[in-house]
């Protein structure tokens, strides 16, 4: 059993909204599962290795629900074009070179690399159609220390050249990347119909069986985009609304992942909110990609469960710092322009969400919970200038907007320092 202490000024959001605020406290950490936080070390813990990071941040590292992994080389590209249009001249082709398996070890490397150097330790990510790739992305993760899920993505119509599986070569790809699964300790599986007009019903309704079958949980897009949704209307004659695409093949359920929701109405959202599908809004890519903004507070105030996520690259940052912000400027530009919109969301809400609500999918307790593996980021912001002293809640806002990534001295995921640039 191995006993570590960590101290510094922690903060961490137990539900959305408040702020836990406890500085100069102690962590302890029993085989990297947290024990408790303390104002005064207990006397049993006196003798252990301790961690001592001052007066720095020591903050809960972010959840990235929504991304798309081989769309890292693109960021911040092919912005001056909406949705449809953006994905046929611009993703799909940078997609499609994820064929070459030493390329997509190249930009997995950097990728992962990057993320832990952001803070980011959990995942929820699309790769590409490619079963090796695909395992390339979940062997680099687990190596710089990223949890959570991966999917190889399944696309049987409306794809790009050479970008496009037959039917039987998603489902028998799908199977094999499956059996390969098994061997990550840190990475699972997570079913990925890229969105429903580039999938046959046949591929979904295959997918929904899997699922059930396997126990496996689902990620995919949802009323992101006008012309989207008009396309899927088409396509789905016999559907009244998108999610019911997804609903008839068994892809709607409390383990669920649907990206966007820009367009989605009480209606739609009600579904949401009784299958217990959880909403990841990305607010940056909804912008850049021309899409909308999304009503995030009434999402939330309607009592869906909402997180986020950049969706690189219709995102043009892999920094969760920003997604939280922009969570912020979303809510306000949506109660600026919308009567119906309550209010717009505080920072304490916006981090709940890019932290706390994250967590949640994968089954842990919000911030610091006592029992979960420790996931963390230790922030120094000790020389920026400082108007007047800050309090704990002021350098976190200030850290948020101004994206404070390399200012990250040391990151925790799993209960495993990952990251650990020392003193400054
Ligand atoms: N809808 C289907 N594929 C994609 C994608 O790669 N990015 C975004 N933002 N929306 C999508
Ligand atoms: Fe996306």
């Amino acid at each position: 059993m191995e006993t570590c202490v960590l101290k510094g000024c922690f903060v961490d959001a137990p539900t959305f909204g408040s702020l836990r605020v406890r500085e100069g406290s102690f962590l302890v950490l029993v085989d990297g599962v947290i024990q408790g936080l303390w104002d005064r070390l207990p006397e049993e813990y006196a003798a252990c290795p301790m961690k001592d990071y001052g007066e720095a941040l020591v903050l809960p590292s972010f959840a990235d629900l929504h991304l798309h992994a081989p769309q890292y080389p693109m960021l911040g590209m092919g912005m001056d074009l909406p949705l449809l249009d953006w994905l046929g001249t611009y993703t799909f082709p940078a997609e499609a070179r994820f064929a070459d398996p030493d390329y997509a070890r190249e930009v997995y490397r950097k990728l992962a690399r990057e993320l832990i150097a952001c803070g980011t330790t959990r995942v929820c990510r699309f790769s590409s159609l490619h079963t090796d790739a695909t395992l390339i992305l979940m062997e680099e993760l687990e190596k710089a220390g990223v949890t959570g899920y991966v999917g190889k993505v399944n696309m049987d119509r409306n794809g790009g050249v050479n970008l496009q599986e037959t039917t039987e070569e998603s489902i028998r790809e799908t199977e094999r990347w499956l059996e390969r699964c098994g061997g990550f300790a840190h990475l699972r599986p997570i079913l990925t119909p890229r969105f429903t007009p580039s999938c046959t019903n046949e591929l979904m309704a295959w997918l929904g069986r899997t699922a059930a079958e396997r126990n496996l949980p689902i990620q995919s897009h949802l009323s992101e985009n006008d012309r989207e949704v008009q396309w899927v209307r088409e396509l789905h004659p016999d559907c009244g609304q998108y999610w019911e695409t997804y609903a008839k093949y068994g892809l709607w359920n409390d383990r669920t992942l649907m990206a966007h929701c820009v367009w989605s109405d009480q209606r739609e959202r009600a579904a949401m909110k009784e299958a217990g599908v959880t909403v990841v809004h990305c607010p940056d890519s909804n912008v850049n990609v021309c899409s909308g903004v999304a009503p995030v507070r009434t999402m939330v105030e309607e009592g869906l469960k909402v997180a986020l996520g950049t969706d690189i690259a219709g995102g043009d940052h892999l920094s969760m710092f920003d997604a939280v912000t922009s969570a912020i400027r979303a809510s306000k530009i949506r109660q600026l322009t919308d009567p119906a919109h309550p209010a717009f969301l505080t920072v304490a809400e916006a981090w709940y969400l890019g932290t706390s609500a994250g967590q949640a999918f994968f089954g842990a307790g919000p911030g610091f919970a006592v029992g979960e593996k420790l996931h963390a980021l230790v922030l120094e912001d000790s020389d920026l200038p400082q108007p007047h002293p800050l309090t704990a809640r002021e350098r976190l806002e200030r850290c948020l907007y101004r994206r404070q990534e390399e200012a990250i001295r040391a990151v925790w995921s799993e209960g495993r320092l990952v990251l650990d640039r020392g003193e400054k």
